[in-house]
């Protein structure tokens, strides 16, 4: 893997001070007047390369985005739009702000090129998020925003639905569409709904609000990689039988983790997550929309969660590791070019 100087700098502090790091200097970046046209020139794929889809009833500059977890306020918008993403899931948004887990929450495996990640969905909570989403500027235009719901640390089981549903409610008319995420990772405490029932109680009473509303929002599931085959295919049921638009496959797994620590993300989590999805898309005989997510280290690794059936791709610990440079590399491998207006007129 090519690393700049500045992600092998970044690589020798702490993970979550690197990506404090990373997140402030674009921050800076943005706030001067030529900011965001140096992150477009440096970090966003070309012009000439056709990389344009339409998933789940959303126009996608291109499929590669970022995954929760990594802008999870929605503070960097504007950024990650001139660097190039095709969106940004922004969250988990939970109701209330809350702290996460105290520090150190984020370890790094260097070794294995993974995370361990106990961070607990550090969050500003859900006003402060809107307020961002809401002040949407002009450069977020072609940037696609998903929102991921995801679960306060204090919530009780009972009230985890009614808890989504206000956030999905709320943010409703301001984003793209909506990640449910079945795969909490809330303070050391994993909540992973596996039955039936307990995953219909999450989305429907979402399926029954979209049912009023004007404009139709995606909702796409998030799951664990730690489901076992028959609870994959209760999920790939539901995506079948119900109005579920899509699924993300997956999240960050408890089960790998070696030092039982939280949930391992990055290398080690590549080829289940490829399986997974490669299982989801041929399971419902590639009718749905998946996003590909968890070990996305290597454009290899684009390619292949692609090749295995994801329509769109969600980095967190490949960008964190091995830097923004990733999206540019991705994008060449899996372009095909851009026909002239001469091609466009014969
Ligand atoms: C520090 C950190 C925080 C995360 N926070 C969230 C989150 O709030 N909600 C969520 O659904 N996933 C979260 N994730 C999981 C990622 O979105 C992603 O599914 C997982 O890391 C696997 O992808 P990766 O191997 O490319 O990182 C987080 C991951 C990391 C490393």
């Amino acid at each position: 893997m090519r690393r700049s100087l500045f992600q092998n700098i970044l690589r020798l502090l702490p993970a979550e001070t690197s990506h404090r790091v990373r997140m402030t200097l674009m921050g800076l970046l943005g706030k001067i007047p030529s900011g965001r046209w140096w992150l477009k020139l440096g970090l966003a794929p070309s012009r000439k390369l056709n990389l344009e889809r339409e998933v789940f009833g959303v126009h996608f500059r291109n499929p590669i985005g970022i995954a929760a977890g990594f802008d999870p306020n929605g503070d960097r918008l504007n950024e990650l739009a001139a660097s190039g993403f095709g969106f940004v899931e922004i969250g988990s948004v939970v109701p209330r702000p809350q702290p996460g887990t105290p520090r150190p929450r984020l370890r790094r495996l260097r070794k294995m090129q993974s995370l361990v990640d106990n961070s607990g969905y550090p969050s500003r909570g859900l006003e402060y998020i809107l307020d961002n989403v809401r002040r949407r500027t002009k450069h977020t235009r072609e940037l696609v925003i998903g929102c991921n719901i995801g679960k306060l640390t204090a919530t009780h089981p009972d009230d985890i639905s009614k808890e989504y549903l206000r956030v999905f409610r709320n943010m409703y008319q301001y984003v793209d569409f909506f990640v449910i995420n079945a795969a909490c990772n809330t303070a050391s405490k994993q909540y992973v709904p596996r039955t039936r029932e307990e995953l219909l109680a999450l989305v429907e009473p979402l399926f029954e609000f979209r049912r009023g509303q004007l404009d139709y929002c995606p909702i796409l599931l998030k799951i664990s990689p730690d489901l076992s085959r028959e609870e994959i295919d209760t999920v790939v049921d539901i995506l079948i039988e119900t109005p579920l638009d899509g699924i993300e496959a997956v999240a960050g797994s408890f089960d790998m983790d070696p030092t039982h620590g939280g949930a391992i993300t990055g290398a080690m989590l590549t080829d289940r997550a490829i399986e997974i999805v490669r299982y989801v898309a041929e399971r419902s005989e590639h009718n749905y929309p998946i996003i590909g997510s968890g070990g996305v280290m290597t454009e290899e690794d684009v390619v292949r969660m692609m090749e295995a059936g994801a329509s769109l791709v969600a980095l967190n610990t490949g960008i964190r590791e091995n830097g923004m440079r990733l999206l540019k590399r991705a994008a060449n491998r899996i372009a095909t070019p851009r026909e002239t207006n001469e091609d466009n007129t014969k």
